[in-house]
């Protein structure tokens, strides 16, 4: 049986599906595998030669325990994931602009154009499937900085076992993200737009975390998370790593390096899964805007919190990235008393030191760029300048500038593959800014967009103060 265990050690073993379902682990610590699942050179030449719904179903079933999904279930999930992809296409990597060593791994293709689609789509069939088989359903109550609420809301639209409250920080995301939650007819999507948030995210996160930590709220209202606190996203991101890594080598074994724009960190975890599991990569690069607590603590050794600063790729601006917590709990042993004090300190002095075990993860590769909004500004338009243009958005352009920096720290013809974690119509005004024109280019224009701009919105506005018992109000009508 495969048991997950909280990070903080407070709560017993559990299988996948109450992992999944409770989001957070009872004692305020994130699931994680007991044990972390290896693959040998042949399992992994095996799985090169997969199409991504059979490789995220193979690579998946390492996790989940069929008595807890029978095979077939998974293969459906997995399949039925992925269909709402445009013509298939789940990953795709590019070289740019003719640079061979330097590719953009493209993770866009779902239905709200940003990567987040890639493992909602899977947890959230996953939940509806568990629930109805219970004859349960859930309230899903998650904090967006852009790109999570919109994936969450097109994913559960309609779903028979779920009612879903995605909370955003008003004025803080691009018209367009607004536009993919709040244009969806569907009775059981719930955007609420939040005022007064100085700190964006997080301080919805704070909201978030507080309602999870009262166990009769919880319990009276079904709450569940799918933030990437929830273990399903991490293991479901752990597949394009695989999938980038078998197209962007000639050999198994040929050195590939990720750049990663990072936020809340659980799509580098995810890479670290990967590598952990036995995916042979070179290493990941962490890119960061100046919202940079993750490489602070690679290159410095303290992680630490900071006011948030506001930048052009804002869904990565948070100050308090959580899954860094699995990182340091695996980095640091699977000791869960070193992850409780960690965080009794964090909470209390804002700040941490994990000398050692950010010096463990530079040796296994692990580096550090902070992009300042004008590099990356630059890197949009010089990518779309070139000879064979391409079009970053602000996200893919943090990574393709933190590539460039950090190249030169390992050896000489390693693939760089640059994660665009976002399509650029999402962002127009940052296009246009970086671009100098008052016009979009054909390519930052999505027609899925264009048709949400003329529909009928739905949202509910609140402010900070008042969120937790307006909500708790809210949900307790809606909730049957
Ligand atoms: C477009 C985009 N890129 C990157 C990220 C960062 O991912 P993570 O929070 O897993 O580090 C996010 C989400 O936060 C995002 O929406």
């Amino acid at each position: 049986m495969i048991s997950y265990v909280s990070t903080r050690g407070g709560v017993l073993p559990q299988p996948f599906d109450e992992a999944v379902l409770q989001g957070f682990a009872q004692d305020g610590g994130l699931f994680v595998p007991e044990t972390i699942p290896t693959l040998s050179m042949d399992q992994l030449a095996e799985l090169s030669r997969m199409d991504y719904p059979d490789l995220a179903a193979a690579i998946l079933s390492l996790f989940i325990d069929p008595s807890v999904i029978p095979e077939t279930d998974l293969a459906r999930l997995a399949a039925d994931s992925f269909s709402s992809f445009d013509q298939g296409r789940v990953v795709e990597l590019v070289p740019l602009n003719g640079d061979s060593d330097l590719r953009v791994m493209e993770l866009f293709h779902g239905p709200t154009l940003s990567f987040k689609d890639i493992a909602m789509g899977f947890l959230i069939r996953t939940m509806d499937y568990l629930l109805q088989k219970r004859g349960d359903r859930v309230s899903i109550v998650l904090a967006t900085t852009g790109d999570t609420g919109p994936a969450a809301a097109h994913a559960a639209a309609n779903r028979l076992a779920i009612d879903c409250w995605p909370l955003y920080p008003k004025g803080m995301i691009t018209r367009e993200q607004e536009l993919q939650m709040t244009t969806l007819s569907a009775g059981n999507i719930h955007p609420v737009a939040v005022e007064n948030c100085p700190d964006g995210g997080d301080d919805l996160d704070l909201v978030v975390a507080a309602l999870f930590a009262d166990p009769q709220v919880k319990a009276r209202l079904r709450l569940s998370s799918v933030n990437s606190i929830n273990w399903c996203r991490v293991m479901v991101q752990a597949i394009h790593y695989f999938y980038g890594y078998f197209r962007a080598c000639d050999t198994l074994g040929d050195p590939v390096v990720f750049s990663v724009p990072s936020g809340a960190f659980g799509n580098l975890f995810a890479g670290y899964l990967a590598k952990s599991m036995g995916l042979p990569v070179t290493g990941f690069v962490c890119a960061n805007n100046v919202n940079n607590a993750l490489s602070t603590a690679l290159s410095t050794g303290v992680f630490e919190k900071r006011p948030l600063r506001r930048t052009v790729s804002s869904a990565i601006d948070i100050v308090v990235p959580y899954n860094f917590w699995r990182f340091l709990y695996f980095l640091g042993g699977s000791d869960p008393e070193k992850i409780n004090d960690w965080m009794t300190r964090f909470q209390t002095d804002g700040r941490v030191r994990v000398a050692e075990q950010m010096n463990l993860a530079v040796q296994q590769g692990f580096s550090a760029v902070t992009v300042s909004d004008a590099d990356t500004l630059a890197t949009i338009r010089q990518a779309f300048t070139a000879d064979r243009p391409y079009l970053l958005d602000p996200h893919g352009a943090v990574a393709v500038a933190a590539a460039r920096e950090a190249a030169s720290r390992y050896p000489a013809h390693t693939r760089m593959v640059c994660l665009a974690t976002a399509h650029p119509a999402k962002f127009p005004d940052i296009i246009t800014r970086a671009l100098n024109t008052p016009d979009l280019p054909a390519p930052a224009v999505h027609p899925s967009l264009e048709q949400m701009r003329t529909r009928r919105r739905h949202v509910w506005i609140c402010d900070r103060e008042d969120l937790a018992p307006a909500l708790i109000r809210a949900m307790e009508k809606h909730t049957p």
